[in-house]
């Protein structure tokens, strides 16, 4: 491996607490300079004091590191703009964009307010939008960028009560899927990370002998290994309690239905013919799903005309 991250720079946001907090921190130890984004205060985020962030800062100049604070809130574009534009004036480029900040609403759907569900939706995916974007021109010129989206199990298994985080977690899973194809050839590398970790986020609902296993910094190094020189590209990796795992989409084989056969009946029939997960593929795009289907379609009706 040769990941070198002295004098790289990496926009952390929503970096004041929890795992930004860790994730600024680990990469200050390794000599990346940090913004260290956070509006700060209270928990949902209201308050639009920068303390926390620049609590964090405090921390890494102590340890000898540079970093600085920005208290924008991600959701508004022209304030993650200015904070792009503040790291540019100071050290020249953005190399890393970890988009972590983030919010939690939770209530049961058929209690939810829509303003709460707009208001997790506006932090989690107009956030990283905003700051993905900001970043997007200056990592294409540069022909270099490493992104982290922070997606959560939420996002990708779903958990009762988290209807908007949920939404809001697997929208990551799709913007990773298109930003990674447009990216290669500027060499950006666009990961997804599905933590856990014991923060101001989980408090009260995880047992605390489970707590104690859930430091953040049990989550970092895998930021680290997604933004790293050689990080690879299009990864969902899972991570908490030092544990590190990968997360997949495949496909079933499936099963072509001949016109006469296309029933719900029939699919019904053998719908676990069609969930058999015997003979899985990884697809590399949708265009992919559609020629697969078109291959299959065509070597079925190729084998009834030739019987
Ligand atoms: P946390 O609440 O400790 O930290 C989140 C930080 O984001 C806070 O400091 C908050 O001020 C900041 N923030 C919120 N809205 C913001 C905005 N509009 N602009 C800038 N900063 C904003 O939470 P934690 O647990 O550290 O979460 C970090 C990320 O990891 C979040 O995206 C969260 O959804 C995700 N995550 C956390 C899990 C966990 O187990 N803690 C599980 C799965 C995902």
């Amino acid at each position: 491996m040769s990941n070198r991250f002295e004098g790289r720079v990496a926009i952390v946001t929503g970096a004041g607490n929890g795992l930004g907090r860790a994730h600024a921190l680990g990469l200050a130890a390794r000599g990346v300079k940090v913004m260290v984004n956070d509006l700060g205060g209270a928990r949902d985020g209201r308050d639009a004091s920068t303390s926390p962030a620049e609590a964090v800062v405090q921390e890494i100049r102590a340890a000898g590191g540079e970093a600085m604070a920005n208290g924008a809130n991600v959701a508004r574009f022209e304030e993650v703009q200015a904070m792009i534009a503040a790291a540019q004036n100071a050290w020249g480029r953005v190399d890393i964009l970890v988009n972590n900040a983030g919010i939690l609403r939770d209530a049961t759907f058929a209690r939810l307010s829509l303003d709460d569900f707009w208001a997790v939706m506006d932090v989690h995916v107009r956030g990283t939008v905003n700051c993905t974007k900001a970043v997007w021109d200056l990592m294409r010129e540069q022909k270099y960028g490493r992104i982290v989206l922070t997606s959560s199990a939420s996002g990708i298994y779903g958990n009762f009560g988290q209807s908007s985080y949920g939404t809001a977690k697997a929208a990551m899973v799709g913007l990773m899927n298109v930003l990674h194809m447009e990216g290669d050839k500027y060499d950006i590398r666009v990961n997804v990370l599905a933590p856990t970790a014991a923060t101001r986020m989980t408090a009260g609902l995880i047992p605390e002998h489970a707590m104690k296993l859930m430091a953040p910094e049990s989550v970092t190094p895998g930021v680290l290994f997604l933004v790293g020189d050689d990080a690879p590209s299009k990864v969902i990796l899972g991570a908490g309690c030092g544990v590190f795992t990968r997360n997949f989409v495949y496909e079933t084989e499936g099963i072509y239905l001949p016109e006469s056969e296309r029933t719900p009946e029939v699919i019904a029939a053998r719908f676990a013919e069609i969930s058999n997960a015997e003979r899985l593929t990884a697809l590399e795009s949708a265009t992919h799903q559609t020629l697969r289907f078109v291959d299959k379609a065509t070597a079925a009706a190729k084998t009834a005309y030739d019987q």
